[in-house]
């Protein structure tokens, strides 16, 4: 049976995109059980009705604080069914409870542990990276911690950085890698989840 996954946004929903895609055409075994979403403008609602998915919107100015937010979002992906949280261009930093160590992966545009945690997101990792010197860019999945861009990594993929490359050059470099690391990682993770329940007993 396929893997239940929770995709959480908060822009355009590319990649949010690409998973469906890939599961629809059969080259991952995955199905989106939940898309949640905290921008009521985001792009990503109209990408994910265009399948026939309807976001649950969670607006953190509804919540008194991060952790009701947190607690809310892991509520809607627990009664989703979803067995792993995909964190796809979602910008909130989560409160991981415990039962979702390691449950939770993220996607972020650059060779981490360079340029990342509070404030390196979206182009200004890119300018960053540019204003280096850096020759070589990328990105990382990794699972997701208490912190900022922090946990243990399963994939990166690397680019090179063009002398003449404006922000918007590398951010679209790096996003093609992208869209090969998020489900390769995904597949990775899934590999090494225990198997399934009532799997035959060796022993006993
Ligand atoms: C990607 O650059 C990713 O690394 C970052 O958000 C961007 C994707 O957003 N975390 P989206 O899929 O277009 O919403």
């Amino acid at each position: 049976m396929s893997h239940p996954i929770a995709v959480f946004v908060s822009g355009t929903g590319r990649h949010l995109e690409n998973f469906v895609r890939l599961a629809l055409a059969g080259e991952l075994d995955a199905r989106v059980s939940l898309v949640l979403c905290d921008r009521a403008e985001a792009g990503a609602i109209e990408r994910a009705q265009k399948y026939g998915l309807q976001p649950v919107t969670l607006l953190p100015a509804d919540f008194e604080n991060s952790e009701a937010f947190s607690r809310a979002a892991f509520d809607a992906a627990r009664e989703a069914g979803a067995e792993t949280i995909l964190l796809a261009g979602f910008l909130r930093l989560l409160h991981i409870p415990a039962d979702w160590t390691g449950r939770v992966l993220n996607i972020h545009p650059s060779l981490l542990p360079a340029f990342g945690g509070k404030g390196y997101y979206g182009h200004h990792v890119h300018e960053a990276v540019l204003q280096r010197g850096c020759t070589i860019s990328g990105c990382t999945v990794h699972y997701v911690d208490q912190e900022y861009d922090h946990g243990r990594i399963l994939v990166q993929r690397t680019v090179p950085v063009l002398q003449v490359d404006t922000p918007e050059d590398l951010a679209t470099r790096v996003f093609d890698e992208e869209l090969i690391a998020f489900p390769e990682a995904l597949r990775l993770h899934m590999q090494a989840l225990p198997a399934a329940h009532g799997a035959e007993k060796t022993s006993g």
